[in-house]
């Protein structure tokens, strides 16, 4: 059965992305900062009879990342899929008024727990036959987008964006395939409730970006499109 981590997976979109992979067969370890809110997500599906289970994981934390890297090769030896979905929004200001440990806070987040987590885990992704990085980006991370409100957030994306591109680059024929996915507006905590967009469009294409077969690599998609980075 092929594995696959989800990140900020308690609610919102995180949530039916797992609840998607485990429905097309994947193992899914669905990760949380908080273990009350996580377990709770988990058992959720479990009482759909899905497979999936929960570890602890605050993206910002290295020790947590560690550890679920240990947990991984301990148990599974191999890792299928990572999804770099948890996020924060920030403030919606725009780029000379956020202070800085505004912009360092949603970095640490947005920007730095992907770049770690990819870092950690990828030579378990090395070990699957068809390894695949999904980061959860969007159209306010697109360069013809940087213009006004949530630029730190903004920020964050592009350099979420930048990762994409540079380690699909340095992953080309070890078969691990990298892509930014937008997942559009979505009514979730984030989105708010105007959102066009249900929580199951929005991980439609998260989900096919790692199940999908063949997939290119070093792309960003949006309703299973290419759209320019
Ligand atoms: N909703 C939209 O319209 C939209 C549009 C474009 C892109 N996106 C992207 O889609 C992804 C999911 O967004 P969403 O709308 O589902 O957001 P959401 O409802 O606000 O959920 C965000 C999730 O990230 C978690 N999280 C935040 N900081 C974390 C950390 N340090 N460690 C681990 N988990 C952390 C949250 O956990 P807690 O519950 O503990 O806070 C929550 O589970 C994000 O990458 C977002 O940028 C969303």
């Amino acid at each position: 059965m092929k594995t696959a981590v989800v990140t900020g997976a308690n609610r919102g979109i995180g949530l039916e992305v797992c609840r998607q992979l485990a429905h097309a067969g994947y193992q899914v370890i669905l990760t949380a900062r908080d273990e009350a809110k996580g377990r709770k997500a988990a058992d959720l599906l479990l009482e759909e009879n899905l497979n999936v289970e929960f570890f602890l994981l605050d993206v910002t934390n290295n020790h947590h990342i560690r550890d679920l890297a240990d947990f991984l090769k301990k148990k599974y030896g191999v890792l299928d899929a990572l999804v770099n979905n948890a996020a924060i929004i920030g403030s919606r200001e725009s780029v000379s008024a956020p202070s800085s440990d505004e912009i360092r806070q949603v970095m640490e987040t947005n920007y730095f727990g992907p770049l770690m987590l990819i870092k950690e885990l990828l030579p378990l992704l090395k070990q699957s036959d068809d390894g695949r990085i999904v980061n959860v980006s969007t159209g306010m991370g697109a360069w013809n987008d940087l213009v006004g409100n949530y630029a730190a957030y903004r920020l964050s994306k592009v350099g979420l964006n930048a990762l994409t591109l540079m380690f699909a680059n340095d992953l080309h024929g070890t078969g691990v395939k990298v892509n930014s996915v937008c997942p559009g507006w979505v009514k979730t905590d984030m989105g708010g409730a105007n959102a066009p967009r249900t929580v199951e469009q929005g991980a439609d294409t998260i989900v096919w970006a790692v199940t999908h077969s063949p997939m290119p690599t070093g792309k960003f998609f949006r309703n299973r499109r290419e759209i320019p980075f």
